[in-house]
């Protein structure tokens, strides 16, 4: 199969873990057989610095193009002075939107080789940690108005605006449903309902979407539970759907059940198969340029980008047992190695997974 894959490296670690992640799609080419035309285009401050805007109309027509994006991380320190509308996320958020990809899937998953990297007690996770979090991505107070005002009396009011419609919900929920009926059945959708409108519109919303699967064990919770819950009994959750701004606290959560922040991969999906794929985490500007970035969440989102966007599933599998064979065989990046264990570059990891495959 020939497929076209948009390369939006970004800042920091970014250029490090998405050349990784081209090092493992480059064997999986060669071994069965397809054709990834690849292309890198800016985002984030590298575009600022180099066209002066976060994201540029040549970036945006390039992934509307290509069949995927594969995504590295934006931002940094360089960049922190340059207001709110201009920032690398500005560009981020941009390309989310631009694509129209609503549903953001972050699966936490917790390896047995890493649990020695999982801060919560051993016994808390004994049982193992599998759970998605549907994140809705292009909505909420991340793209509400915003605005700073100065008063009369020359003190700043600023004002950041959440709003969520029925159908903005409705089909952020169809998502988690459907993502529960291919998993455990199992959803919770996370909320605050007992402050908040658009949290009362959520659940309600997803009530009457849940009379429709009744083979999936439904139930409501409230953020602040959610988030003490993926702390001390991160194992009973399956699926979790929830708004932007909840998901975007409580997935960076998780990750921390799953060993690091650095292992968490995830795909940004609209109603078309194109995707934007990407880790979690962030630019690590303080690690950049020291090949000492783990690349396992990029690699691990191209092969979600392999299974979703391409209809992929063998590459796909592949390429996650061949993750799962350098933990085992004692490959470690230094954010997950146990107290004196040997540690690898970023460059390594990704040729240990690439030979692997
Ligand atoms: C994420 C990141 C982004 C977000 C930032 C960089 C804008 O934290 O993908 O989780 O908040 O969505
Ligand atoms: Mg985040």
């Amino acid at each position: 199969m020939e497929k076209s894959i948009i390369l939006l490296r970004g800042d920091g670690i970014g250029p490090e873990i998405v050349d990784g992640a081209v090092t493992v799609l480059k064997k999986v080419e060669a071994k069965y057989g397809h054709t990834f035309r690849i292309q890198p285009e800016l985002l984030g401050g590298a575009s600022i610095d180099d066209c002066g805007k976060p994201l540029t109309e040549e970036t945006v027509t390039a992934c509307k193009q290509a069949d995927a994006v594969l995504l590295g991380a934006v931002g940094g320190p360089k960049w922190d002075a340059i207001s709110v509308e201009n920032r690398p996320e500005r560009g981020l958020l941009g390309i989310r939107s631009a694509l129209g990809l609503y549903a953001n899937l972050r699966p936490a998953y917790l390896y047995k080789e890493l649990a020695d990297a999982c801060p919560i007690k051993e016994e808390r996770v004994r049982g193992g940690i599998d759970l998605m979090m549907v994140r809705e991505l292009t909505g909420g107070i991340y793209f509400g108005k915003r605005k700073t005002v100065t008063r009369e009396n020359g003190k700043k009011t600023a004002v950041d605006r959440m709003e969520y419609s029925e159908e903005e919900i409705e089909r952020i929920g169809i998502i988690g449903f459907e993502q529960a009926m291919m998993r455990r059945k199992k959803l919770v959708s996370v909320d605050k309902a007992n402050v908040l409108d658009t949290s009362r519109l959520w659940r309600s919303v997803m009530h009457r979407l849940s009379e429709q699967y009744p083979q999936v064990e439904y139930r409501d919770q409230l953020v602040d539970s959610a988030a003490m819950q993926l702390v001390s009994d991160p194992g009973q959750f399956d699926v979790i759907v929830t708004e932007n701004m909840f998901g975007d606290i409580l997935s960076d959560e998780a990750s921390m059940a799953a060993g690091s922040i650095g292992m968490l991969p995830s795909a940004s999906l609209g109603d078309g198969t194109r995707g934007l794929y990407e880790p979690i985490h962030g630019s690590a500007p303080d690690i950049a340029g020291q090949d000492a970035a783990n690349p396992l969440a990029t690699i691990l989102s191209a092969a979600m980008m392999l299974r979703i966007s391409f209809g992929m599933e063998e590459e796909a599998a592949a390429v996650e047992s061949a993750v799962q064979s350098a933990l085992t065989k004692g490959f470690r990046t230094r954010d997950i190695a146990a107290p004196g264990q040997a540690v690898v570059g970023c460059r390594e990891m990704a040729k240990v997974v690439a030979d692997a495959v």
